[in-house]
């Protein structure tokens, strides 16, 4: 039977390979991505993949997602949360977050709340959240949007540990909560930086980075078979053994449910 697989961040890199793989194999796939650009490049390269365009930095856009989702498929047997954007220097969104918070932390956090009916629904649901899990990354409870000290390697690595914690609070009998690291992967990595930093990223990147056709089998097995644990942390194929204070995922989900709150 055709899966459901939606895919935020679907339009580039990771996601768009995974798009293809499922579109391919005949599941109905939903890319969702924020430029018209995205749209076409994914409509020319996967024309069997459904594109949604949506700013997933915004909580209102989220939310009409979310609820969109719920509506035209209530049955969803894997997300993939892949929508990133490296910021060099703090954007802030139209509702006041630091953007790379906003897009990676929240965003996530309201697309997994938010599809947790659909999800249930299906025979081995799962939520692949890519991400820089399982490298150090710490939350800065004094300044979450990095008001003071921006950096983007920062605001990057404070959300990998916001995944961390909230794939350690993410309770669900069924749907398994997977952390995939990819570690390097050639999609493009060189393309938020200025010069000199462009060249020396691309040079890095074509020596260094993992092709996208060796990074993604290893994510396309977790979603087809997900593991037994309902959260597990995985790099570049491996499990990782990494235990997280539960308290202060309790504490960061807490955190969250109250910046997310409508109003
Ligand atoms: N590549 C690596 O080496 C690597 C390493 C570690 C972790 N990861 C993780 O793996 C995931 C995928 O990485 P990638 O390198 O494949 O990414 P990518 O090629 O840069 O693609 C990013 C995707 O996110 C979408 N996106 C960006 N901003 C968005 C927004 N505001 N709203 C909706 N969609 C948005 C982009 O589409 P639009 O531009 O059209 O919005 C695009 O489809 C990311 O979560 C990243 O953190 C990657």
């Amino acid at each position: 039977m055709a899966r459901t697989i939606v895919i935020s961040g679907g339009t580039n890199g990771i996601g768009k390979a995974l798009a293809r793989h499922y579109a391919e194999l005949g599941d109905q796939v939903v890319a969702v991505g924020s430029s018209d650009e995205g749209g076409r490049r994914l409509r020319e390269e996967v024309p069997k993949a459904h594109f949604v365009r949506s700013d997933l930095s915004s909580l209102r856009q989220t939310r009409d997602l979310v609820e969109r989702l719920n509506a035209e498929h209530p049955m969803i047997d894997a997300l993939v949360l892949a929508a990133f954007r490296f910021n060099p220097t703090r954007v802030e969104t139209e509702e006041g977050f630091e953007h790379t918070f906003a897009l990676y932390v929240l965003n996530r956090w309201l697309m997994a709340e938010g599809l947790r009916g659909p999800l249930e629904n299906a025979a081995t649901p799962v939520i692949i959240n890519l991400c820089g899990a399982g490298q150090g990354g710490r939350i800065h409870w004094d300044d979450l949007q990095l008001k003071h000290k921006y950096r983007a390697v920062t605001a990057t690595m404070q959300g990998a540990r916001a995944s961390e914690l909230l794939g350690t609070a993410y309770a669900s009998e069924r749907t398994k909560y997977v952390l995939y690291n990819p570690v390097f992967v050639a999609t493009g990595l060189h393309e938020p930086f200025k010069q000199p930093l462009r060249g020396i990223v691309r040079v890095a990147s074509a020596a260094f980075a993992q092709p996208l056709a060796k990074a993604v089998p290893p994510i396309t097995a977790l979603i087809d078979h997900p593991p037994a644990e309902p959260f597990t942390t995985w790099k570049k194929g491996k499990i990782l053994d990494r235990a997280v204070d539960r308290n202060e995922a309790r504490r960061f989900e807490e955190t969250i449910r109250a910046l997310t709150q409508p109003g």
